[in-house]
């Protein structure tokens, strides 16, 4: 198999950078979320240099809600990230983190009153996603005598290569403004005397190999940019949000990166800004491209069964990582012990929970397995530990960071006095 950079097998045994993963697994127990914070910050680098070769004014807010553990986004606000956050809590972690309240877009197309009156007291900018949002933000910050920067949320209507629930920027989607409706959804923001539309902003969906979608949601975005513009709107961000994809099945997906995401978007943008003379700062809001493959899912066989399939009964499910079964979602398995040994069964990989649907991987050629051995589950950095539940009872897992030859836990394994501690009898 094709492994990224940061992954290598030595001696049979799978390597994180320079961490065995048997032996993380005996230090820190399993399940465990083992992430390499390199591998986050070159990903996050690589995105923005391959935007500023184009056009130096880009600002990469990277999205929360892929992975908000707040030793990642205090990594990326030491590198300089912003972050698109979906809910006051988000707002919450990357302010923690150290972000800086003009660096983040609040997003959202259901923000409550107590989402919207945190986002105004600390003056974070909020892209509005409808004209009911727009009048209730003109009373809070009326009332709270603020002035808030805010964006639109463009519905470009556009189908994108993806799994339908992460395709964002249908006509059909809950998410934003129609684009027919945007011009006139402005001309009403100009008329709240406490909010500066200062924005645009879209986001057309996730998990996207190819450029040319995003090339077109580019390519709407400057032509509302020319309509706005001649309303009299000065936009000082045009917001293209995220969705670059990574290659899950690293045998058969495309490798794209970020290069080419901005050889495909920045002719459009930078011929559209010349064209109506106009500076805008270029935002993007990458989430998974910049966490998903730095980390893995560590988990234990508990046992195996030979039934009609080969099952590999494993302690992690999908109360720890329920993108398979939510979006058939593939991640490949190695067996981080056995690393090297022959590929000479095929697996199934079941996790613990009462759900037929709890099955984390099919039909996996792997070497034989027996109760104890080790699977790394690969590409579960991004809506992995953040999506996780406590269902079955089962305590959610710990998280250990890397960095260099350090490895330290950046959140501890939840216990059953956590599940126990919110109830009442
Ligand atoms: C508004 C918004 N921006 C950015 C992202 C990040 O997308 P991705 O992780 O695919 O880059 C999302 C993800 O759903 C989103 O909803």
């Amino acid at each position: 198999m094709r492994l990224p950079p940061h992954l290598a097998v030595r001696d049979g045994r799978l390597l994180i950078g320079s961490h065995d993963c048997v032996a993380l697994a005996e230090r820190f127990g399993t399940p465990l979320y083992v992430t390499d914070g390199d591998r986050i910050l070159h990903n996050y680098e690589r995105y923005a240099n391959a935007l500023k070769a184009h056009y130096p004014k880009v600002r990469v807010l990277y999205a929360a809600k892929a992975n908000s553990n707040l030793s990642i986004l205090r990594m990326l606000a030491i590198a300089g990230a912003g972050a698109d956050v979906f809910s006051s809590g988000e707002i919450e972690l990357a302010l923690k983190a150290g972000m800086k309240p003009q660096d983040l877009l609040f997003n959202g197309s259901s923000k409550s009153r107590r989402d919207l009156a945190l986002a105004v007291e600390r003056g974070v900018r909020i892209s509005v996603d409808s004209l009911d949002e727009l009048t209730q933000l003109e009373e809070m910050a009326a009332s709270a005598n603020r002035m808030v920067k805010i964006a639109f949320r463009v519905n470009p209507a556009l189908e994108v290569p993806t799994h339908p629930k992460i395709a964002t920027g249908l006509r059909t989607s809950k998410f934003g403004i129609p684009h027919e409706e945007v011009v006139s959804a402005y001309r009403e923001a100009m008329r709240c005397p406490h909010l500066e539309p200062a924005g645009m902003h879209c986001h057309i969906g996730s998990q996207i190999l190819e450029m040319a979608p995003f090339a077109e949601a580019a390519r709407v975005m400057l032509r509302l940019a020319g309509e706005l513009k001649d309303i009299g709107i000065h936009l000082e961000f045009i917001d293209l949000g995220g969705g670059l994809g990574i290659p899950y099945r690293r045998e058969q997906d495309p490798e794209v990166g970020p290069e080419d995401y901005a050889s495909a978007v920045m002719p459009h943008f930078l011929k559209g800004i010349r064209e109506l003379g106009i500076e805008p700062e270029l935002w993007v809001e990458p989430g998974r491209f910049i966490v998903a493959d730095s980390t893995l899912l560590l988990t234990r066989v508990n046992s195996v069964k030979h039934a009609h399939a080969n099952f590999a009964n494993v302690d992690a499910g999908f109360n720890l990582l329920v993108r398979p079964v939510m979006y058939d979602a593939y991640h490949e398995v190695i067996a981080a012990g056995k690393a090297d040994q022959p590929a000479t069964q095929v697996w199934t990989i079941a996790g613990p929970i009462c759900e037929s649907g709890d099955i984390l991987a099919r039909d996996r050629r792997m070497p034989e397995l027996i109760a104890g051995d080790l699977l790394a589950i690969l590409d579960a950095g991004a809506y992995g530990f953040v999506m996780s539940s406590q269902y079955n009872a089962r305590p959610r897992c710990a998280e250990v960071l890397l960095r260099g030859d350090e490895a330290r836990l950046v959140r501890r394994a939840e216990t059953m006095e956590d599940i126990i501690s919110t109830m009442v009898v």
